[in-house]
């Protein structure tokens, strides 16, 4: 098991029997508070018969249709109402399986939109300390936690890390913090060092949630921003955590503006 210390889990399984609302049970009926909605995937909630019913009556019609060269109708319903939730001017979507195939889907589309536009140099990709973006190679490689990535070789090519925004005197404090706008300058050093024109995107959690719960400073998203716009660097933000309603709008990007 993945993230799982599996000796102790064998000797002691933490078995899940069902779900329902926010909750998890036991084999014995034990209740336990699904705080992190699965692996952030339930935010709808354990067992609801409206989803269930949905789900059944989708696999009675139809399994599955390839993406290639035909589609179902429901699919790009289901992309329209996304593209109403999303920020404006983003209505492109691409279905994908887990946030992993999301990042690594991401990574190979900033690569691709400035090789189509004649700027295939752009290959440098920028992430942070303590940054989680998933399981894959391409998201591996830009993990900022080391034992996510020391047994696994050297990975992408052309990575930089910028710091963490996880400073002293920002633990424990609501909402978002006063001190540290100015780390996003690591971004403009990264620049300074490699050259804005080889730079494709920096990836960014705008609340990272993999080693604590770091809520950006305030102006430090506004200034990694700017700096992105000033040198046509693309912006990414992986919300697979931090999305979907968790911070009051739909997605953060909206929230932090
Ligand atoms: C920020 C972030 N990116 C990517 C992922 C990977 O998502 P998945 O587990 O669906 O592959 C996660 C998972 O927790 C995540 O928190």
């Amino acid at each position: 098991m993945p993230f799982t210390s599996n000796r102790d889990f064998k000797a002691d399984p933490r078995i899940v029997a069902r779900g329902e609302g926010v909750y998890l049970y036991t084999a014995e009926g034990r209740p336990i508070i699904d705080a992190s909605s699965g692996l952030f995937c339930c935010a709808a909630g354990h067992s609801r018969p409206e989803i269930a019913d949905a789900v059944h009556r989708q696999l009675a019609t139809l399994a599955y249709t390839a993406p290639f060269q035909l589609g179902h109708e429901l699919s790009f319903e289901l992309a329209h109402r996304l593209a109403e939730l999303t920020p404006e001017g983003m209505n492109r979507v691409f279905f994908v399986n887990s946030g992993s195939e999301a990042v690594d889907t991401a990574i190979k589309v900033a690569l691709a939109y400035h090789y189509a536009r004649g700027e295939g140099q752009r290959q440098r990709l920028v992430s942070r300390e303590r940054a989680y973006h998933g399981v894959n190679l391409g998201g591996t490689s830009l993990s900022g936690m080391v034992k996510n990535r020391q047994a696994f070789g050297l990975g992408l090519a052309g990575i930089a890390h910028i710091r963490h925004t996880w400073l002293p005197e920002n633990r424990y404090q609501r909402n978002q913090p006063a001190d540290g706008a100015e780390l996003a300058d690591d971004l403009e050093k990264i620049v300074q060092n490699f050259g804005a024109d080889s730079i494709a995107a920096c990836f960014v959690e705008p609340i990272a949630g993999s080693t604590g719960c770091l809520v950006p400073p305030v102006g430090y998203l506004e200034r990694l921003r700017e700096i992105c716009d000033q040198h046509g660097i693309l912006l990414v933000f992986d919300e697979v955590i931090c999305g979907f309603g968790r911070t009051g709008e739909p997605f953060a990007s909206q929230t932090f503006g």
